[in-house]
């Protein structure tokens, strides 16, 4: 297996292995690496849905997603990312990643980690980019340091509470109440999170989820909020993953937020296929 840094920020290439098919030291290569840079890159990864659960229950147990009606139609374990259409109807979830979030902060458990596997990638865009929170908070400015130290933040599913999100079509009209019935209750977390393995803290915080800061009035806690999210999108932060098929992605949502860049030409087809680890309670 060999391990190659993607870029100054975060994330490494793993080359030499097919997932599918690793040994105990091998996944314990793995998990180091995973650790140590906080996104890993798999090429050339042709996995099953079996598969790919597989691999992903090595490291922890797989969560069912609340949004059920895109699940992947043989495996309640898997989530589908796509823009492809049945019937009228996207198969997959198609404004997942819009704006950078960790996933499912929303839950009083967010996700520890997710997997996601490019089967179908359009000729051009698709794009993911990732941020290294550890970071983000070593580089943030004492003065809004301060503010936040000791704070929790608000984390929301339902994009209605959110106003600096934009709500789908597909959740408008009578769709809108099925969605927001969805939303599970808010997920109350530390704005500064110790990594429960490398004993780190990062920030934890995301534009699509953090719609507030526990016990501080909204004209506070929004200026706060808008400087964090503006902190977190210095390039020397980011590496953007450009996909190739084949490509799988795991990534440390404990340290990490991620966004779809989006850009992909009209007609054509982005289908992913994803996983995610059921995490700790942040502290
Ligand atoms: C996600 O947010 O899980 C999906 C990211 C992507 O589709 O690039």
């Amino acid at each position: 297996m060999q391990v190659t840094r993607l870029s100054e920020a975060l994330g490494a290439e793993i080359t030499g292995i097919d997932v599918s098919n690793i040994d105990e030291a091998t996944y314990d290569a793995i998990h180091e690496a995973f650790l140590e840079h906080l996104i890993l890159v798999f090429r050339d990864q042709d996995l099953t849905p079996q598969q790919q659960i597989t691999f992903s229950e090595h490291y922890g147990e797989v969560e069912v997603h609340l949004a059920t009606d895109h699940l992947h139609p043989d495996t309640d374990k898997m989530i589908l990312i796509s823009n492809k259409q049945v019937d009228g109807r996207y198969v997959g979830a198609v404004s997942a990643g819009d704006y950078w979030h960790s996933d499912l902060s929303c839950q009083a458990r967010p996700n520890l980690a997710s997997f996601l596997l490019a089967r179908e990638l359009p000729t051009d865009g698709g794009d993911t980019g990732f941020c290294n929170q550890y970071a983000a908070l070593d580089t943030l400015p004492d003065d809004l340091r301060q503010k936040i130290e000791g704070r929790n933040g608000i984390h929301t599913f339902n994009r209605m509470r959110n106003p600096r999100v934009k709500v789908p079509e597909m959740h408008k009209g009578d769709a809108q109440m099925r969605y927001a019935d969805r939303a599970p209750p808010d997920g109350i977390h530390p704005i500064i999170r110790t990594h429960p393995e490398t004993g780190r803290k990062a920030l934890y915080v995301s534009h699509r989820f953090t719609v507030g800061i526990e016990e501080m009035p909204d004209e506070e806690s929004r200026p706060i909020l808008d400087a964090i999210f503006e902190h977190q999108l210095n390039d020397d932060l980011l590496y953007r993953h450009k996909w190739r098929l084949g490509d799988m992605i795991m990534w440390d949502n404990r340290c990490t937020t991620h966004h779809a860049y989006g850009g992909i030409p009209a007609g054509q087809i982005r289908h992913m296929h994803r996983t995610s680890l059921i995490g700790d309670v942040p502290f």
